[in-house]
């Protein structure tokens, strides 16, 4: 059967991961969190101390940039690819709210963009994969076979992340994580590289009312419909 690119783009939190991961399971295919890849360069400078407060050093970042040595390796256990600082597992720690908080400085500067997007494109050159992000649809692969565009409520995706934070042991109020949710919309969308926006030929999923399990069948339905007409057309 022919293999495809898809690309799930939407707001943060709104388990576009869970959907992503569940999607390539299903199918066969190779999950790849480019999120996961902007929290990591986020850790690597809160860890190296470029961060003063909430100032980043651009200069220094942009010298190290190169040399940052991420990568994402399958976890057998989660069934989703685990995010690697210079060979040490970081999922846990890239999780944190102080990565939250200050991931959006940095996945607004062009050069880091650059460099994760070259990353990126090699990793979906064989096809086969489920990628989700803010820009896979429009930077990343703007050729992508099917493209969907995730949103849900900011209230009803804070209440989501509070829980998941929850069941890890960290604790974090609806208010302080709203807030974090509405400042992270307001940066992914105005920024002035890559902003978040629907791809023209993306398809739209609002899934503030959908269960876990019915998002599945819709996200098989559109994959189906896809292959269907690739193989008709072929
Ligand atoms: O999906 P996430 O919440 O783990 O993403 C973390 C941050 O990274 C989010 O603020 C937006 C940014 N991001 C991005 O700019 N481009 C991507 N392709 C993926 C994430």
């Amino acid at each position: 059967m022919k293999k495809i690119i898809i690309a799930v783009d939407g707001y943060s939190s709104c388990g576009k991961s869970t959907m992503a991961k569940d999607l390539a399971k299903e199918i066969g295919y190779v999950y790849i969190d480019t999120g996961a890849m902007y929290r990591t360069v986020t850790l690597y400078c809160i860890q190296n101390g470029l961060f003063q407060g909430n100032e980043i050093d651009v200069s220094r970042l942009e010298k190290e940039m190169d040399k940052i040595d991420i990568s994402l390796r399958f976890n057998p256990l989660t069934g989703r690819p685990d995010a690697y600082l210079k060979g040490v597992n970081v999922e846990k720690e890239i999780r944190s709210m102080e990565v939250a908080n200050k991931v959006s400085l940095v996945s607004t500067l062009g050069f880091v963009r650059k460099a994760l997007v070259a990353k990126q494109q090699k990793m979906g050159k064989a096809k086969g994969i489920v990628m989700d992000g803010r820009d896979i649809g429009t930077v990343v692969f703007p050729e992508a076979e099917l493209k969907i565009f995730v949103t849900a409520s900011p209230e009803i995706r804070a209440m989501r992340r509070v829980k998941e934070l929850d069941t890890k042991g960290e604790s974090a109020s609806f208010e302080e994580v709203l807030e974090n949710v509405k400042t992270r919309d307001q940066i992914d969308t105005t920024r002035k590289e890559s902003p978040l926006r629907q791809a023209d030929d993306a398809v739209v999923l609002d899934n503030s009312y959908l269960t876990i399990e019915e998002q599945k069948q819709w996200l098989l339905e559109q994959y189906h419909k896809v292959i269907s007409k690739l193989d008709y057309e072929s």
